[in-house]
Protein backbone atom coordinates (compact mmCIF):
# COMPACT_ATOMS: atom_id res chain seq x y z
CA UNK A 1 0.00 0.00 0.00
CA UNK A 2 1.43 3.28 -0.67
CA UNK A 3 -0.42 6.11 1.97
CA UNK A 4 -0.77 9.52 1.93
CA UNK A 5 -1.12 11.61 5.34
CA UNK A 6 -1.98 15.25 5.27
CA UNK A 7 -0.70 17.35 7.88
CA UNK A 8 2.60 18.50 9.56
CA UNK A 9 2.34 17.86 13.38
CA UNK A 10 3.64 15.76 16.01
CA UNK A 11 -0.29 13.92 15.16
CA UNK A 12 0.92 13.12 11.77
CA UNK A 13 4.63 12.36 12.48
CA UNK A 14 3.15 9.49 15.20
CA UNK A 15 0.76 8.41 12.73
CA UNK A 16 3.48 7.93 9.49
CA UNK A 17 5.84 6.02 12.61
CA UNK A 18 2.94 3.84 12.76
CA UNK A 19 2.01 3.14 9.41
CA UNK A 20 5.77 2.63 8.65
CA UNK A 21 5.80 -0.50 10.88
CA UNK A 22 3.70 -2.65 9.01
CA UNK A 23 4.93 -5.04 6.47
CA UNK A 24 1.58 -4.29 4.06
CA UNK A 25 3.17 -0.64 3.45
CA UNK A 26 5.28 0.19 0.57
CA UNK A 27 5.40 3.92 0.86
CA UNK A 28 4.42 6.52 3.22
CA UNK A 29 3.86 10.56 1.68
CA UNK A 30 3.02 13.21 3.85
CA UNK A 31 1.81 16.48 3.05
CA UNK A 32 3.02 18.82 3.84
CA UNK A 33 5.06 16.80 6.84
CA UNK A 34 7.64 17.93 8.74
CA UNK A 35 11.72 16.82 9.48
CA UNK A 36 10.54 13.55 11.45
CA UNK A 37 8.48 12.38 8.81
CA UNK A 38 10.90 13.38 6.17
CA UNK A 39 13.10 10.24 7.95
CA UNK A 40 10.12 7.78 7.43
CA UNK A 41 8.36 9.15 4.26
CA UNK A 42 8.56 11.33 1.72
CA UNK A 43 7.37 14.84 2.27
CA UNK A 44 5.64 16.89 -0.62
CA UNK A 45 5.12 20.45 0.38
CA UNK A 46 1.89 21.67 -0.72
CA UNK A 47 -1.19 22.36 1.94
CA UNK A 48 -3.46 20.07 3.84
CA UNK A 49 -6.40 22.20 1.63
CA UNK A 50 -5.34 22.44 -1.84
CA UNK A 51 -7.70 19.49 -2.85
CA UNK A 52 -6.23 19.56 -6.55
CA UNK A 53 -3.08 19.58 -5.50
CA UNK A 54 -4.01 16.40 -3.20
CA UNK A 55 -5.52 14.78 -6.00
CA UNK A 56 -2.07 15.54 -8.42
CA UNK A 57 -0.03 13.50 -5.74
CA UNK A 58 -2.39 10.42 -5.14
CA UNK A 59 -3.04 10.12 -9.01
CA UNK A 60 0.96 10.29 -10.06
CA UNK A 61 2.20 8.32 -6.83
CA UNK A 62 -0.51 5.87 -7.24
CA UNK A 63 -1.86 6.17 -3.94
CA UNK A 64 -4.12 3.54 -1.79
CA UNK A 65 -5.64 5.57 1.09
CA UNK A 66 -5.87 8.84 2.61
CA UNK A 67 -5.36 9.67 6.29
CA UNK A 68 -6.21 13.01 7.20
CA UNK A 69 -4.44 14.46 10.16
CA UNK A 70 -6.04 17.84 10.88
CA UNK A 71 -9.62 19.01 11.36
CA UNK A 72 -9.37 22.00 8.44
CA UNK A 73 -9.43 19.54 5.30
CA UNK A 74 -12.51 17.43 6.45
CA UNK A 75 -14.24 20.68 7.61
CA UNK A 76 -13.81 22.10 4.05
CA UNK A 77 -14.96 18.66 2.79
CA UNK A 78 -11.86 16.62 1.34
CA UNK A 79 -13.62 13.66 1.69
CA UNK A 80 -16.23 14.43 0.04
CA UNK A 81 -14.10 15.63 -2.54
CA UNK A 82 -12.85 12.38 -3.32
CA UNK A 83 -16.38 10.92 -3.53
CA UNK A 84 -17.17 12.65 -6.08
CA UNK A 85 -14.33 12.56 -8.47
CA UNK A 86 -14.21 9.41 -10.59
CA UNK A 87 -10.55 9.15 -10.76
CA UNK A 88 -10.05 9.59 -6.74
CA UNK A 89 -13.47 7.69 -5.67
CA UNK A 90 -12.05 4.37 -4.62
CA UNK A 91 -9.06 5.90 -2.63
CA UNK A 92 -10.35 5.67 0.81
CA UNK A 93 -9.95 8.43 3.22
CA UNK A 94 -9.82 7.96 6.84
CA UNK A 95 -11.70 11.02 8.69
CA UNK A 96 -15.15 11.71 8.07
CA UNK A 97 -17.53 13.61 5.01
CA UNK A 98 -17.82 17.10 5.48
CA UNK A 99 -21.43 16.59 7.39
CA UNK A 100 -20.34 14.93 9.87
CA UNK A 101 -17.06 17.03 10.19
CA UNK A 102 -19.68 19.35 11.59
CA UNK A 103 -19.32 17.68 14.97
CA UNK A 104 -16.64 19.76 14.79
CA UNK A 105 -16.73 22.94 12.61
CA UNK A 106 -20.12 23.95 14.20
CA UNK A 107 -20.47 23.83 18.04
CA UNK A 108 -24.24 24.96 17.41
CA UNK A 109 -24.39 21.24 15.25
CA UNK A 110 -22.55 19.23 17.79
CA UNK A 111 -24.99 20.57 20.85
CA UNK A 112 -28.08 20.49 18.67
CA UNK A 113 -26.44 16.40 17.89
CA UNK A 114 -26.25 15.19 21.41
CA UNK A 115 -29.52 16.88 22.49
CA UNK A 116 -30.92 15.06 19.84
CA UNK A 117 -29.27 11.86 20.97
CA UNK A 118 -29.66 12.40 24.52
CA UNK A 119 -25.89 12.26 24.91
CA UNK A 120 -25.34 14.51 28.49
CA UNK A 121 -23.83 17.95 28.16
CA UNK A 122 -23.55 21.40 29.43
CA UNK A 123 -27.10 22.91 29.07
CA UNK A 124 -26.77 25.78 26.18
CA UNK A 125 -28.17 28.25 24.01
CA UNK A 126 -27.64 30.01 20.95
CA UNK A 127 -26.99 33.46 19.59
CA UNK A 128 -26.57 35.22 16.44
CA UNK A 129 -25.35 38.90 16.41
CA UNK A 130 -29.51 40.00 15.32
CA UNK A 131 -29.88 38.35 19.01
CA UNK A 132 -27.52 39.77 21.07
CA UNK A 133 -29.68 41.54 23.29
CA UNK A 134 -31.40 38.27 23.97
CA UNK A 135 -27.89 36.84 24.80
CA UNK A 136 -27.27 39.28 26.72
CA UNK A 137 -30.31 39.08 28.93
CA UNK A 138 -29.61 35.37 28.89
CA UNK A 139 -26.29 35.81 30.67
CA UNK A 140 -28.03 37.81 33.37
CA UNK A 141 -29.53 34.71 34.09
CA UNK A 142 -26.96 32.67 34.64
CA UNK A 143 -24.25 32.54 37.37
CA UNK A 144 -20.58 32.65 37.05
CA UNK A 145 -18.74 31.75 35.01
CA UNK A 146 -19.46 32.16 32.06
CA UNK A 147 -18.29 29.98 29.04
CA UNK A 148 -18.61 31.13 25.64
CA UNK A 149 -17.94 29.54 22.48
CA UNK A 150 -17.62 30.80 18.86
CA UNK A 151 -19.79 28.52 17.01
CA UNK A 152 -16.85 27.77 13.90
CA UNK A 153 -13.25 26.36 13.88
CA UNK A 154 -11.07 29.13 15.55
CA UNK A 155 -8.04 27.58 15.80
CA UNK A 156 -8.45 26.19 19.33
CA UNK A 157 -9.01 29.62 21.03
CA UNK A 158 -12.77 30.29 20.37
CA UNK A 159 -13.47 29.20 24.14
CA UNK A 160 -13.89 32.07 26.46
CA UNK A 161 -14.15 31.84 30.75
CA UNK A 162 -14.91 34.49 32.13
CA UNK A 163 -16.12 35.49 35.81
CA UNK A 164 -17.31 38.46 35.60
CA UNK A 165 -20.85 39.68 34.15
CA UNK A 166 -19.68 43.28 32.47
CA UNK A 167 -16.75 41.33 30.75
CA UNK A 168 -18.99 38.83 29.87
CA UNK A 169 -21.46 40.66 27.97
CA UNK A 170 -18.57 42.93 26.51
CA UNK A 171 -17.09 39.55 25.68
CA UNK A 172 -20.12 38.44 23.87
CA UNK A 173 -20.82 41.79 22.07
CA UNK A 174 -17.52 41.59 20.20
CA UNK A 175 -18.12 37.84 19.46
CA UNK A 176 -21.34 38.35 18.11
CA UNK A 177 -20.67 42.18 16.51
CA UNK A 178 -17.09 42.71 16.04
CA UNK A 179 -16.81 38.81 14.68
CA UNK A 180 -14.12 38.40 17.26
CA UNK A 181 -13.19 35.23 15.65
CA UNK A 182 -14.00 35.96 12.34
CA UNK A 183 -16.73 34.25 10.77
CA UNK A 184 -16.78 31.31 13.77
CA UNK A 185 -18.04 34.35 15.83
CA UNK A 186 -20.97 34.78 13.95
CA UNK A 187 -23.11 32.43 16.26
CA UNK A 188 -22.01 31.95 20.25
CA UNK A 189 -23.00 29.04 22.20
CA UNK A 190 -23.67 30.05 25.89
CA UNK A 191 -23.82 27.06 27.90
CA UNK A 192 -23.37 26.39 31.23
CA UNK A 193 -20.25 25.66 33.25
CA UNK A 194 -19.12 22.43 34.27
CA UNK A 195 -16.36 21.75 37.32
CA UNK A 196 -15.03 18.30 37.10
CA UNK A 197 -11.53 17.02 35.56
CA UNK A 198 -10.97 16.43 32.14
CA UNK A 199 -10.28 13.10 30.08
CA UNK A 200 -10.25 12.73 26.13
CA UNK A 201 -11.61 9.63 24.92
CA UNK A 202 -11.18 8.53 21.06
CA UNK A 203 -12.96 6.06 18.77
CA UNK A 204 -12.19 4.87 15.29
CA UNK A 205 -15.48 3.89 13.60
CA UNK A 206 -16.28 2.14 10.22
CA UNK A 207 -19.60 4.21 10.58
CA UNK A 208 -21.27 0.46 11.25
CA UNK A 209 -18.78 -0.51 13.90
CA UNK A 210 -16.63 1.03 16.44
CA UNK A 211 -13.34 -0.03 18.96
CA UNK A 212 -12.60 2.34 21.59
CA UNK A 213 -8.99 3.58 21.86
CA UNK A 214 -7.00 3.94 24.92
CA UNK A 215 -8.02 7.48 27.26
CA UNK A 216 -5.57 10.45 27.34
CA UNK A 217 -5.23 13.47 29.15
CA UNK A 218 -3.62 16.27 27.19
CA UNK A 219 -2.52 19.44 29.23
CA UNK A 220 -3.37 22.52 27.54
CA UNK A 221 -2.29 25.81 29.30
CA UNK A 222 1.32 26.11 28.84
CA UNK A 223 2.33 27.15 32.37
CA UNK A 224 3.05 25.30 35.39
CA UNK A 225 0.18 24.39 37.65
CA UNK A 226 -2.57 25.00 34.32
CA UNK A 227 -1.99 28.41 34.20
CA UNK A 228 -1.39 30.90 31.37
CA UNK A 229 -2.55 30.87 27.76
CA UNK A 230 -4.53 27.76 26.41
CA UNK A 231 -1.92 26.13 23.58
CA UNK A 232 -2.37 22.79 21.45
CA UNK A 233 -1.18 20.94 24.17
CA UNK A 234 2.21 20.80 26.06
CA UNK A 235 2.11 16.88 27.32
CA UNK A 236 -0.28 14.03 27.55
CA UNK A 237 -0.90 10.79 29.88
CA UNK A 238 -2.53 7.66 28.38
CA UNK A 239 -4.33 6.26 30.39
CA UNK A 240 -6.13 8.22 32.25
CA UNK A 241 -5.63 7.06 36.32
CA UNK A 242 -9.35 8.37 37.33
CA UNK A 243 -11.10 6.80 34.36
CA UNK A 244 -11.92 4.06 36.04
CA UNK A 245 -14.01 0.80 34.59
CA UNK A 246 -17.51 1.93 36.06
CA UNK A 247 -16.79 5.48 34.81
CA UNK A 248 -16.02 4.13 31.38
CA UNK A 249 -18.72 2.06 31.23
CA UNK A 250 -21.00 5.02 31.94
CA UNK A 251 -18.72 6.50 28.96
CA UNK A 252 -19.26 3.91 26.73
CA UNK A 253 -23.47 3.35 27.59
CA UNK A 254 -24.18 6.89 27.79
CA UNK A 255 -21.91 8.57 25.24
CA UNK A 256 -19.58 6.04 22.75
CA UNK A 257 -22.80 3.69 22.04
CA UNK A 258 -25.25 6.89 21.18
CA UNK A 259 -22.83 8.58 19.50
CA UNK A 260 -22.28 6.13 16.83
CA UNK A 261 -25.70 5.22 16.56
CA UNK A 262 -26.93 9.23 16.28
CA UNK A 263 -24.63 9.37 13.23
CA UNK A 264 -25.96 6.09 11.43
CA UNK A 265 -29.47 7.76 12.70
CA UNK A 266 -28.48 11.11 11.16
CA UNK A 267 -27.59 9.45 7.86
CA UNK A 268 -23.67 11.24 8.53
CA UNK A 269 -21.33 8.89 6.94
CA UNK A 270 -18.37 8.60 9.45
CA UNK A 271 -15.09 6.30 8.74
CA UNK A 272 -12.51 8.09 11.03
CA UNK A 273 -11.12 8.61 14.44
CA UNK A 274 -14.03 10.63 16.70
CA UNK A 275 -12.40 12.63 19.95
CA UNK A 276 -14.71 12.62 22.78
CA UNK A 277 -13.50 15.92 25.30
CA UNK A 278 -14.73 14.79 27.74
CA UNK A 279 -15.48 16.36 31.63
CA UNK A 280 -15.86 14.14 35.00
CA UNK A 281 -18.03 15.79 37.11
CA UNK A 282 -18.86 13.73 40.29
CA UNK A 283 -18.51 10.30 38.89
CA UNK A 284 -20.59 11.12 35.82
CA UNK A 285 -18.91 12.00 32.32
CA UNK A 286 -20.56 15.17 29.84
CA UNK A 287 -19.36 16.15 26.62
CA UNK A 288 -17.20 19.32 26.31
CA UNK A 289 -16.41 18.62 22.82
CA UNK A 290 -16.36 16.50 20.09
CA UNK A 291 -13.32 16.87 17.42
CA UNK A 292 -13.62 14.49 14.28
CA UNK A 293 -9.71 13.28 14.45
CA UNK A 294 -7.08 12.62 16.74
CA UNK A 295 -5.71 14.69 19.50
CA UNK A 296 -2.18 16.37 19.43
CA UNK A 297 -0.29 15.27 21.45
CA UNK A 298 -2.50 12.46 22.63
CA UNK A 299 -1.94 10.73 19.04
CA UNK A 300 2.00 10.79 20.05
CA UNK A 301 0.69 8.45 23.92
CA UNK A 302 -2.68 6.24 22.48
CA UNK A 303 -0.93 5.25 19.29
CA UNK A 304 2.20 3.12 20.75
CA UNK A 305 -0.02 1.39 23.06
CA UNK A 306 -1.79 -0.03 20.07
CA UNK A 307 -0.39 -3.11 19.19
CA UNK A 308 -1.69 -3.93 15.90
CA UNK A 309 -0.89 -3.12 12.41
CA UNK A 310 -2.63 0.28 11.67
CA UNK A 311 -2.58 -0.24 7.89
CA UNK A 312 -4.61 -3.40 8.99
CA UNK A 313 -6.97 -1.58 10.91
CA UNK A 314 -7.32 1.74 8.54
CA UNK A 315 -7.99 -0.75 6.27
CA UNK A 316 -10.99 -2.48 8.25
CA UNK A 317 -12.38 0.87 8.63
CA UNK A 318 -12.47 1.69 4.67
CA UNK A 319 -14.01 -2.06 4.00
CA UNK A 320 -16.51 -1.57 6.87
CA UNK A 321 -15.23 -4.70 8.73
CA UNK A 322 -13.56 -3.22 11.79
CA UNK A 323 -15.78 -5.62 14.11
CA UNK A 324 -13.41 -8.45 12.80
CA UNK A 325 -9.92 -6.45 14.13
CA UNK A 326 -9.02 -7.52 17.77
CA UNK A 327 -7.44 -4.45 19.23
CA UNK A 328 -4.63 -5.25 21.29
CA UNK A 329 -3.49 -2.35 23.82
CA UNK A 330 -0.18 -2.37 25.43
CA UNK A 331 -0.68 -2.18 29.60
CA UNK A 332 1.94 0.12 30.50
CA UNK A 333 1.23 3.75 30.83
CA UNK A 334 2.73 6.28 27.75
CA UNK A 335 3.50 10.03 28.51
CA UNK A 336 4.41 12.75 26.41
CA UNK A 337 6.12 15.94 26.90
CA UNK A 338 6.12 18.90 24.34
CA UNK A 339 8.95 20.66 24.32
CA UNK A 340 8.13 24.34 22.88
CA UNK A 341 9.75 27.45 21.55
CA UNK A 342 10.61 30.44 24.06
CA UNK A 343 7.58 32.73 23.73
CA UNK A 344 4.75 30.54 22.10
CA UNK A 345 1.68 30.51 22.16
CA UNK A 346 2.46 33.96 21.54
CA UNK A 347 5.60 35.37 19.19
CA UNK A 348 8.23 33.10 19.35
CA UNK A 349 11.43 32.33 17.52
CA UNK A 350 11.76 29.93 14.77
CA UNK A 351 14.99 28.44 12.82
CA UNK A 352 16.81 27.66 15.31
CA UNK A 353 18.89 24.31 15.21
CA UNK A 354 18.45 21.27 17.36
CA UNK A 355 20.98 19.56 19.05
CA UNK A 356 21.58 16.42 20.79
CA UNK A 357 18.99 14.13 18.99
CA UNK A 358 21.01 11.47 18.33
CA UNK A 359 21.55 11.39 22.27
CA UNK A 360 17.73 10.23 22.77
CA UNK A 361 17.20 6.10 23.16
CA UNK A 362 14.63 5.77 26.56
CA UNK A 363 11.99 8.02 24.83
CA UNK A 364 10.30 8.26 20.86
CA UNK A 365 10.94 11.42 19.67
CA UNK A 366 7.83 12.89 17.50
CA UNK A 367 8.58 16.14 15.56
CA UNK A 368 5.92 18.81 15.41
CA UNK A 369 7.25 22.31 14.51
CA UNK A 370 10.38 21.32 13.18
CA UNK A 371 12.11 20.79 9.44
CA UNK A 372 15.26 19.91 7.71
CA UNK A 373 17.66 22.73 5.95
CA UNK A 374 21.04 21.87 4.72
CA UNK A 375 21.01 18.65 6.71
CA UNK A 376 20.36 20.01 10.40
CA UNK A 377 17.08 19.19 11.90
CA UNK A 378 15.81 23.56 12.75
CA UNK A 379 12.93 24.80 14.47
CA UNK A 380 10.00 25.83 12.40
CA UNK A 381 6.39 26.08 15.00
CA UNK A 382 5.46 26.65 18.57
CA UNK A 383 5.26 23.00 19.15
CA UNK A 384 8.66 21.82 18.64
CA UNK A 385 8.49 17.82 19.46
CA UNK A 386 7.26 15.50 21.73
CA UNK A 387 9.18 12.60 24.21
CA UNK A 388 7.22 9.72 24.42
CA UNK A 389 7.96 7.24 26.76
CA UNK A 390 6.33 3.84 28.28
CA UNK A 391 6.77 2.56 32.50
CA UNK A 392 4.95 1.11 34.32
CA UNK A 393 3.42 3.90 35.93
CA UNK A 394 2.94 7.43 34.22
CA UNK A 395 5.39 8.49 36.53
CA UNK A 396 7.84 5.99 35.75
CA UNK A 397 7.14 7.18 31.68
CA UNK A 398 7.46 10.86 32.39
CA UNK A 399 11.03 10.73 33.86
CA UNK A 400 12.08 9.00 31.23
CA UNK A 401 10.60 11.74 28.72
CA UNK A 402 12.27 14.51 31.49
CA UNK A 403 15.81 12.58 30.75
CA UNK A 404 15.50 12.29 27.07
CA UNK A 405 14.28 16.31 26.78
CA UNK A 406 17.88 17.05 29.13
CA UNK A 407 20.05 15.64 26.18
CA UNK A 408 18.18 17.57 23.65
CA UNK A 409 18.22 22.15 23.47
CA UNK A 410 18.03 24.72 21.01
CA UNK A 411 17.60 27.92 21.96
CA UNK A 412 14.60 29.20 24.30
CA UNK A 413 13.38 25.61 24.52
CA UNK A 414 11.12 25.80 27.11
CA UNK A 415 8.57 22.75 28.34
CA UNK A 416 6.27 21.68 30.88
CA UNK A 417 8.46 20.32 33.99
CA UNK A 418 4.76 19.34 35.56
CA UNK A 419 2.87 16.75 33.27
CA UNK A 420 0.57 14.62 35.59
CA UNK A 421 1.12 17.53 38.29
CA UNK A 422 -2.93 16.92 39.30
CA UNK A 423 -3.17 13.12 39.05
P1 LIG B 1 -13.15 23.37 23.77
O1 LIG B 1 -12.45 24.22 22.74
O2 LIG B 1 -14.61 23.18 23.55
O3 LIG B 1 -12.38 22.12 24.06
O4 LIG B 1 -13.00 24.17 25.13
C1 LIG B 1 -11.75 24.55 25.62
C2 LIG B 1 -11.69 24.33 27.09
O5 LIG B 1 -12.65 25.15 27.75
C3 LIG B 1 -12.02 22.93 27.52
O6 LIG B 1 -10.92 22.08 27.44
C4 LIG B 1 -12.46 23.14 28.95
O7 LIG B 1 -11.33 23.26 29.79
C5 LIG B 1 -13.13 24.47 28.89
N1 LIG B 1 -14.59 24.33 28.79
C6 LIG B 1 -15.31 24.25 27.67
N2 LIG B 1 -16.62 24.13 27.95
C7 LIG B 1 -16.72 24.13 29.28
C8 LIG B 1 -17.82 24.05 30.19
N3 LIG B 1 -19.08 23.94 29.77
N4 LIG B 1 -17.55 24.08 31.52
C9 LIG B 1 -16.29 24.20 31.95
N5 LIG B 1 -15.21 24.30 31.15
C10 LIG B 1 -15.42 24.26 29.83
N1 LIG C 1 -4.86 18.35 22.22
C1 LIG C 1 -6.12 18.86 21.88
C2 LIG C 1 -6.46 18.80 20.46
O1 LIG C 1 -5.84 18.12 19.67
O2 LIG C 1 -7.44 19.42 20.08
Amino acid sequence: MNILILGSGGREHTFAWKLAQSPKLNSIFVAPGNAGTESLAKNIPIGVNDFEGIKNIVLSNKIDMVVVGPEDPLVNGVHDFFLNDPELESVPVVGPQKAAANLEGSKEFAKQFMQRHNIPTAAYRSFTAQQLEKGLAFLETLSPPYVLKADGLAAGKGVVILHDLEEAKQELTSMLKNEKFGAASKTVVIEEFLSGLELSVFVLTDGEHYKVLPTAKDYKRIGEGDAGLNTGGMGAISPVPFAEKDFMDKVHIRIIKPTVEGLKMDNLPYKGFVFIGLIKVGNDPFVIEYNVRMGDPETEVVLPRIKNDLVEVFQAVADQTLDTVDLQIDKRSATTVMTVSGGYPEAYEKGHEIFGLEDVSDSLIFHAGTKLENGKVITNGGRVMAFTSFGTTFRDALAKSYDSIKKVCFTKMNYRKDIGFDL
